[in-house]
């Protein structure tokens, strides 16, 4: 199967729900046709961005080398999913421009919920002092403007989040409709 590739690219606050909903939609795209990588900030740290901190220079860089590659995936009719806080729109914006066809889907799970889940402890650990520049806490988290996909994850499971987001791609017209296999 030959096809455009596009980026998707989850931007959201800290255990907003980025991983878990990527890790939701990589198989449905799969199970579509589409060859699919999904790009984790977490995991991209310990690779390529091992160099880099979380000042906002840093958080510049690693969202520049996700760029690239995503940008690379793309044009070889890959669908890269980013799912990376991204929490600055010039970084955003820079991704968008350079990769060309770009879905910005914003996770819009509130901070206080985020909070709550603290997947990695990390809130904890900025509220009491012990981490510096968590994003939400004393580091911006600038949220989308124009976002091409607007999730929430307080009324919908990941499961549902995922097929929303195909059935945006789809009216948006990323992904050709689904159509019962003709006789
Ligand atoms: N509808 C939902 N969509 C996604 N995650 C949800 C949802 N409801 C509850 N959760 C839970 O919220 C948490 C989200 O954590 P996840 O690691 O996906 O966040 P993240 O945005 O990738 O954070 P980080 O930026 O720190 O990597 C998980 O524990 C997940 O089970
Ligand atoms: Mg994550």
């Amino acid at each position: 199967m030959s096809h455009h590739g596009f980026c998707i690219w989850l931007t959201g606050l800290p255990s907003a729900g980025k991983t878990t909903i990527g890790r939701a939609l990589a198989p449905r795209l799969k199970a579509r046709g589409y060859n699919v990588e999904l790009l984790d900030g977490d995991e991209i740290r310990t690779g390529i961005s091992s160099d880099l901190g979380f000042d906002r220079k840093a958080r510049e860089a690693h969202a520049g080398r996700v760029t690239y590659v995503a940008k690379v995936l793309a044009r070889n009719g890959v669908i890269p999913i980013v799912a990376l806080i991204s929490p600055y729109r010039t970084s955003r914006a820079r991704a968008r421009s350079e990769i060309g066809r770009f879905v910005e889907v914003y996770v819009t799970t509130p901070l206080a919920v985020c909070e709550e889940r603290d997947v990695k402890g990390l809130y904890k650990k900025a509220r009491s002092g012990l981490l510096k520049e968590m994003t939400g806490i004393d580091d911006p988290y600038e949220a989308p403007e124009h976002a091409e996909i607007i999730v929430d994850t307080l009324d919908q499971p990941p499961e549902a989040a995922a097929e929303q987001i195909l059935r945006d791609l789809e009216r948006l017209g990323f992904l050709a409709p689904e159509r019962p296999a003709s006789a």
